[in-house]
């Protein structure tokens, strides 16, 4: 039996789909309701969690897989995990975003950056030895320069829409996104195969 711990929504259903063109059975999670752990004819135990808490059931052992995105593992301290396989869906990255006059506004004054990922952007203006005040928002983070509560965002780009919906732009991308496959240490030692079977099928059964 491997367990592993999925983020619930988009994740959770291209990881399924892709694992059912495998031709493992998913229908027990297809069709499941408001359940949150399944298990599957396939020896899978999959618990379906919020991306943070994909790395929490990791970290303790619960599970063995989890497939979460790179932002969630770049804005975690959590790092004792091996990232296996990069799946490459969920395509997005981040972003330092702001009207276009940023580039060329001379500040006197600490910039102002409103985010979700604090991490990330405090990493991003460390690194650029740049002194900038951080402002953590839990969502829609555009809204920062647009209400004037910050002078740029860090933040997840996909199709670019709603940065262009409120005039804001793309001053520096960051970092690519995409799902990523890690495995706790110990279930590497001792679940070896099941690991690397259920890598090789998500791979598309490349040898
Ligand atoms: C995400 C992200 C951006 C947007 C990017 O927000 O934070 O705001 O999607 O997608 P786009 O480039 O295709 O427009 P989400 O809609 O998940 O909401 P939230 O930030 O309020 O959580
Ligand atoms: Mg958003």
């Amino acid at each position: 039996m491997i367990k592993i711990a999925i983020t619930k929504g988009r994740i959770e259903k291209q990881v399924c789909r892709l694992l059912e063109k495998q031709g493992f059975d998913m229908d027990p999670i297809f069709n499941k309701n408001r359940e949150l752990l399944i298990e599957t004819k396939d020896g899978i135990q999959m618990i379906f969690a919020k991306s943070n808490d994909v790395l929490t059931f990791l970290e303790h052992g619960i599970a063995d897989v989890g497939f979460v995105g790179k932002d969630t593992l770049m804005e975690s301290d959590y790092h004792d995990y091996y990232e296996m396989l990069d799946l490459e869906i969920g395509r997005c990255f981040f972003a330092l975003c702001a009207y276009p006059l940023y580039k060329t506004k001379s500040f006197n004054r600490r910039k102002r950056i409103a985010s979700k990922y604090t991490k990330t952007a405090k990493e991003y203006f460390a690194k650029r030895k740049e002194d900038v005040e951080v402002i953590k928002l839990e969502g829609s983070v555009e809204l920062g320069p647009v209400v004037g509560l910050s002078d740029a965002i860090v933040d997840i780009v996909e199709t670019g829409n709603t940065l262009k919906a409120n005039g804001l732009e793309v001053i520096d991308k960051i970092e690519e996104i995409s799902t990523r496959m890690i495995v706790n240490k110990v279930a590497l030692k001792y679940k070896k195969k099941e690991v690397l079977d259920l890598i090789k099928a998500l791979q598309g059964g490349k040898e």
